[in-house]
């Protein structure tokens, strides 16, 4: 059964190590071989010991786990944009655990905390122009695209990059909402196809 949990520091490296395997799965061709192929966990621990050490209360991070094993993560960041507000940065789910709604979950929890205590502000993501799933995945839970730009790319170049908003945050959280419980189907009364 999969459950989620707020991360904490002690969660650095279990994180690092997801967002560099997630990195290299589906950032091929978007960032350099050789930074991808490089000491791409040394450098996320680095990040994520900084983020989740020093960020404070402006932060929020949240895994997902099935028994032991951790498949997802999520983090969000207050106050980022003075017009969009609280940056999601990053959704992140293992290969080979997709498409089974752990994504929508993590945003949705991510969503709370916002509501919670940023219940002012919106929300917004960058996502890479060419990652066509990602953007679908946030079409899909009603953000909207504001602008597209190139910025700086952690692997030294630069990359296309599209902002997605939520500009209501409870909008989002009904975006997110699990779909209703699955009515047990009636058996068909005579149905007509085999009546024949
Ligand atoms: C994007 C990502 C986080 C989505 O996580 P997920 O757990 O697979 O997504 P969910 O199962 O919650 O999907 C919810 C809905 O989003 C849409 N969606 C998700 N992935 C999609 C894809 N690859 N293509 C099209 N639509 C997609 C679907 O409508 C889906 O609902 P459905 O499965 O009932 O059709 C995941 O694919 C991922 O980790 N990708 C690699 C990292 C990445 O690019 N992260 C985003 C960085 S900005």
């Amino acid at each position: 059964m999969i459950a989620l949990r707020q991360a904490e520091a002690s969660d650095a490296d279990v994180i690092a190590r997801l967002h560099a395997a997630s990195w290299r799965e589906h950032y091929r061709g978007m960032l350099a071989d050789a930074y991808l192929d490089g000491d791409l966990v040394a450098e996320r621990l680095a990040h994520w010991q900084a983020r989740l050490t020093e960020a404070g209360d402006g932060v929020f991070a949240v895994l997902a786990l099935d028994g032991e094993r951790s498949i997802g993560f999520a983090c969000a960041l207050a106050d980022s944009d003075k017009r969009w507000g609280v940056l999601l940065d990053n959704v992140h789910v293992a290969f080979g655990e997709q498409r089974r709604g752990v994504g929508k979950r993590l945003v949705r929890s991510v969503t709370a905390w916002a509501r919670e205590h940023h219940p002012e502000d919106g929300m917004y993501v960058w996502v890479i122009e060419a990652n066509a799933p990602a953007r679908a995945f946030y079409e899909r839970l009603e953000a909207t695209v504001v602008e597209c730009a190139v910025v700086a790319a952690p692997d030294g170049g630069s990359m296309a990059v599209c902002r997605y908003v939520w500009s209501d945050i409870d909008a989002l959280h009904r975006a997110t909402a699990p779909p209703p419980a699955q009515t047990e189907q009636a058996p068909p009364a005579k149905a007509s196809w085999c009546a024949q």
